[in-house]
C-alpha cells in the first residue's frame, strides 16, 4: 500500500464547470445557456479539484485563524486605499499600452482558494475567478439588460465590468461612477484608446447626489460595491428608487443567504461582520417589496473566493420605472 502525507490533497476526481452547472445556479432550463456564455465556458479553464480531508480542514483553519485576526473594516477611511489601487492599475494600463487585461483589480489573486457548490476547491487555472466573473457578467447583461438605452454601474473601479458590457452592446451609452479620481481616469483612457462609449464621474453612494438623473430605461448594477458601505446602504438605495430605474442588479456578498447552521457559510458571515461589509440588503430589499416600492426578480447565489461568496445577485425593479 502507498503510504500518503497526511496534508496530501486527496482528489476524487478534477472536475470542471460545465454549461449546466451555469444553467443550474443561473436556475435556466437545459440546454438555453446563452451562446455567447456557452463560447465563454468553451474557451476558458475551469477545471478543478475539491478538496476534502486534511486539505479541506488546512483551508478552514487558515480562514478560522484570519478570524482570530485584526482585520481592515469597511469604511470611509479606506478611500486612499481606493485610489491607490486604481491608480496602479491606471499606470499597468498606460505602461502596457492600455491592454483591458491590467484592469483586473489586484484583489482578484491568482492561485487562491475558491468557495464553489457548497465546498472549498482549488482551480488549475490562475485565471479561475476571472473566467467564471466574465461568464456571469455575460448571461447577467443579456438577461436582464437587453433592452436598457443606458448602463450604469455605481463603485465601477477600473471599469472592467462596463468594458465586457460595451462588447456585448457595442454603442451603447455607459457610465461609471466611483468615488475614486483614478477610477474616472481610467475610464477616460478606455474612451479615448478604445473607443468605448464610457463616462466616468466622482458620485459618493454613501451621500449620493440627488441632482444626478439617470436616463430614463436605464440598467444599474453594482460588483462588489454595495459590500464596502457595510449597513449604510440606505441612502443609496433611497436614491436609486427615487430615480426608477428600468432594472437593478447587485453582484455582493449577500449576508442573508448564509445558512449558518453550516459552518462553510458561517465563518463567510462572521468575515462579513468582521470586516464590517454589507449586512441587511436582502431584508431592506423584501421590506420595500412588501410596501409595493420594488419587485425582487431573483437572487443567484454563485460562487466566492477564499472568504465569503461576492458574487450573488439579486435583481429587483422599482414597481414604476422612469419613462
Ligand atoms: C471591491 S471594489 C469593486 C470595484 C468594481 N465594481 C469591480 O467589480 O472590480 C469596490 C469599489 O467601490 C468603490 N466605493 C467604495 N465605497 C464607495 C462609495 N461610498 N461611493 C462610491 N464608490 C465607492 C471603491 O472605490 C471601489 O471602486
Amino acid at each position: 500500500m502507498i503510504a500518503t502525507h497526511p496534508l496530501q490533497p486527496i482528489h476524487k476526481h478534477q472536475e470542471h464547470l460545465q454549461q449546466e452547472d451555469f444553467e443550474t445556479i443561473f436556475g435556466e432550463v437545459p440546454g438555453t445557456l446563452f451562446q455567447k456564455c456557452q463560447e465563454l465556458v468553451g474557451r476558458h479553464d475551469l477545471r478543478y479539484d475539491t478538496l476534502q480531508g486534511a486539505s479541506r480542514d488546512q483551508v478552514l483553519l487558515r480562514v478560522l485563524k484570519t478570524l482570530g485576526q485584526d482585520l481592515e473594516v469597511a469604511g470611509t477611511h479606506r478611500k486612499q486605499r481606493w485610489e491607490d489601487g486604481w491608480a496602479e492599475n491606471f499606470s499597468d494600463f498606460q505602461r502596457t499600452g492600455y491592454d483591458l487585461g491590467a484592469l483586473v483589480p489586484k484583489f482578484v489573486r491568482p492561485q487562491e482558494i475558491i468557495r464553489l457548490k457548497g465546498e472549498y476547491v482549488r482551480p488549475v487555472s490562475p485565471h479561475f475567478e476571472t473566467s467564471v466573473v466574465q461568464i456571469l457578467r455575460c448571461w447577467m447583461f443579456q438577461k436582464w439588460f437587453q433592452a436598457v438605452d443606458h448602463i450604469y454601474e455605481f463603485g465601477c473601479g477600473t471599469g472592467h465590468n462596463l468594458v465586457d458590457a460595451a462588447f456585448l452592446f457595442p454603442g451603447r451609452p455607459l457610465h461609471g461612477l466611483d468615488w475614486s479620481h483614478s477610477s474616472q481616469a481610467i475610464l477616460r483612457l478606455l474612451r479615448e484608446e478604445h473607443g468605448l462609449n464610457v463616462v466616468g464621474r466622482e458620485f459618493n453612494m454613501l451621500e449620493p447626489d440627488e441632482s444626478f438623473n439617470l436616463y430614463p430605461r436605464s440598467g444599474v448594477f453594482t460588483v462588489g460595491a454595495m459590500e464596502q458601505l457595510g449597513c449604510q446602504y440606505h441612502a443609496f438605495m433611497n436614491y436609486l428608487l427615487r430615480q426608477r430605474p428600468s432594472i437593478c442588479i447587485h453582484v455582493e456578498t449577500l449576508y442573508e443567504l448564509y445558512d449558518q447552521s453550516i459552518l462553510f457559510d458561517y465563518v463567510a458571515a462572521k468575515y462579513l461582520e468582521k470586516r464590517k461589509y454589507l449586512q441587511g440588503l436582502l431584508e431592506t430589499l423584501k421590506t420595500f417589496e412588501q410596501e409595493g416600492r420594488l419587485e425582487i426578480l431573483a437572487t443567484v447565489r454563485t460562487f466566492g473566493s477564499l472568504y465569503h461568496d461576492g458574487y450573488s445577485m439579486v435583481i429587483w425593479k422599482p414597481v414604476e420605472e422612469k419613462n
